[in-house]
């Protein structure tokens, strides 16, 4: 069974259909890319998985459990985290304590009461920086950070709260070629704890990171399957020479 299963998904905005009926399988452990064109759906289909909107129709099973009417809250304690959704980046606090305060959200208050528990979450916090290569700026405002430093901080922030599913939005926007390639490392080892479902534009970034693809068009799903089978529809071409 697979750890997220979204079955016949619709949602309109008034008379805007953004999603006509999104059957998506993610399997546990899995990098799952989601692509196409500006408007297809994507930060749609994101929010609806997230619980930031509600389907108006179709089910979202995750880890065996029917969460379609389930708040954001309640899906983030399931383990599911939207980079953005908890908490976006204080600029006025350290870089050290974003991480820590989206890390304590995960923690239930008699946790956090005993000490045992803060020192597991400094040692959390100094490992998430570290993986995010922010151990240097840990001490410094988050609002001083690059754009891209800022990104990974917000990825760090996500993981911190231990989520089985992490969604990714675009986390490349706006990054320099460098900044890309570093993130698809960044993100290669989370892999061995946390399913990720990321929407991006960059194809050779997508083909890199991910083991299977979903392509939507206009709210309806295109394709599906790996990276070489989506390279070779001709559906997917289409669209893509096409639009995008
Ligand atoms: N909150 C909203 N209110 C009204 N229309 C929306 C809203 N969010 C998205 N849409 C519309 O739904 C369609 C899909 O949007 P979106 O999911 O953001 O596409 P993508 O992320 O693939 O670019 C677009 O036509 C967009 O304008
Ligand atoms: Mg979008």
């Amino acid at each position: 069974m697979a750890l997220l299963e979204v079955r016949g998904v619709t949602k309109s905005f008034r008379s805007l259909r953004a999603l006509e009926g999104v059957d998506i399988d993610v399997r546990e452990g899995t990098f799952h890319g989601l692509i196409g064109p500006n408007g297809s759906g994507k930060s749609t289909l994101l929010k609806a998985i997230a619980g930031d909107h509600f389907a108006d129709s179709g089910s979202i099973v995750f880890d065996g459990r029917d969460i379609t009417r389930a708040t954001p809250y309640e899906r983030a304690r399931a383990g599911i985290s939207l980079k953005f959704q908890i908490t976006a980046v204080l600029p006025e606090l350290s870089v050290y304590d974003n991480v820590l305060l989206a890390a304590q959200s995960g923690e239930t208050l008699p946790r956090l009461l005993f000490s045992a528990s803060r020192k597991a979450l400094d040692a959390e916090v100094g490992g998430l920086l570290e993986r995010f290569r922010l151990t240097g700026r840990a001490d410094d405002l988050a609002g001083e950070l690059s754009h891209g430093e800022k990104q990974w901080l917000e990825i760090a922030m996500a993981l911190a709260l231990r989520p089985k599913l992490l969604l990714l939005d675009e986390p490349t926007g706006g990054m320099s070629p460098e900044e890309r390639r570093v993130t698809g490392r960044l993100l290669a080892p989370i892999k061995s704890h946390c399913t990720l479902i990321i929407v991006e534009h960059d194809l050779n970034f997508i083909r890199d990171i991910c083991d299977e693809l979903t392509v939507l068009d206009q709210g309806n799903v295109l394709d599906r399957g790996d990276v070489e089978t989506i390279q070779r529809s001709s559906k997917v071409q289409q669209v893509f020479t096409t639009r995008v």
